[in-house]
């Protein structure tokens, strides 16, 4: 019986769902998601392939959700070797949580955030804790801006759950708050491998995954995009899979480098974030913001 645990958020589909599978070849995974029936499926081909699982109701976007979820894997007393923050949402059309805070920001940020916080006391030393961000936060990052994308646009945490972004952001709706929530997210992995040297903080930049959910393509789009994409993918450097994705991921939190602060690109190589991520008092400022809001 491997004694390794993985906690995998969002493993109902796409690079989570892949990396769930991965991972499951290497101990058990907790998989944490919002919808019982897509975790009762991924549980059901990991456990015909005689691999362990557990499933855990977590609504990121929701903070008492959240600490419920955190609970609950406490109280299943495993040995957790790792916490993958993979889940994620991109609107098109902006919305907020029941308490009124910005979906993405709630959801990318505030969710995982909460998460990661509550299960850090309780996560061995040496244990991974590894966030699925993305380049897009980096307003010079060419593919990004080429795609409508201005960077992180982080006015304040405050200000970011409230649905607001520095001026002169994206045209597409939902792409500032897209940005900006994934941007909070890698400032988080970075102040936190300073903070909490005992754990091992990671973040990772899985690449463009046309082939995934996120962004809810409309089905035809969809549809075109798995008939083109394969076509286009040895030409575009950044393209990925979900299964590249998570051998990516699986290699950083199964690795024994004792790394810690790395932000990696979707081959698995270090990569570096926007001026502003690189700047260790924004990273504080970042957290240190988002707890002062959380404790409100
Ligand atoms: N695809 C890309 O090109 C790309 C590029 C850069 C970064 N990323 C990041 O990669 C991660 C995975 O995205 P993906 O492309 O695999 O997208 P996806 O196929 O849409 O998967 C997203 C996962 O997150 C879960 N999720 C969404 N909202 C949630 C909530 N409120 N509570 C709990 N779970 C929630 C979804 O659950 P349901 O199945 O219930 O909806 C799903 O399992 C995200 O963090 C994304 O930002 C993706």
């Amino acid at each position: 019986m491997p004694s390794k645990t993985f906690i995998v958020t969002g493993p109902t589909s796409g690079i989570g769902r892949a990396t769930a599978l991965a991972l499951a070849k290497h101990g058990t995974v907790i998989l944490v998601g919002r919808d019982p029936n897509k975790l009762a499926e991924i549980r059901r081909i990991i456990e015909s392939s005689g691999q362990r699982a557990e499933s855990v109701i977590c609504d990121l976007s929701d903070m008492a959700s959240v600490r419920a979820a955190a609970k609950q894997i406490i109280g299943l007393k495993l040995p957790i070797a790792a916490l993958i923050n993979n889940a994620g949402i991109m609107q098109m059309r902006p919305k907020k949580n029941a308490a009124g805070c910005d979906m993405s920001f709630a959801t990318n940020h505030l969710g995982p955030f909460v998460l990661t916080e509550a299960l850090a006391p309780h996560l061995p030393d040496g244990a991974d804790v590894l966030f699925v961000v993305s380049a897009v936060e980096d307003p010079e990052r060419k593919p990004a801006v080429a795609a409508g994308f201005r960077g992180g646009r982080f006015i304040s945490a405050q200000a970011s759950a409230r649905g607001e972004w520095k001026p002169g952001g994206a045209k597409r709706v939902g792409f500032d708050a897209y940005a900006t929530s994934k941007q909070a997210s890698l400032a988080t992995a970075m102040a936190f491998a300073r903070e909490m040297p005992r754990l091992r903080f990671s973040a990772v930049e899985p690449g463009l995954n046309p082939t995934t959910n996120l962004g809810n393509v409309n089905p035809v789009l969809r549809l075109l995009v798995l008939v083109l994409v394969p076509l286009f993918r040895p030409f575009i450097k950044i393209m990925s899979t979900p299964e590249r994705a998570a051998r990516v991921i699986t290699d950083i939190v199964t690795n024994d480098s004792g790394k810690t602060g790395v932000y990696y690109d979707e081959r698995g190589r270090p990569m570096q974030g926007s001026v502003q991520i690189r700047d260790p008092q924004f990273q504080d400022r970042v957290v240190a913001e988002t707890r002062a809001f959380l404790a409100n």
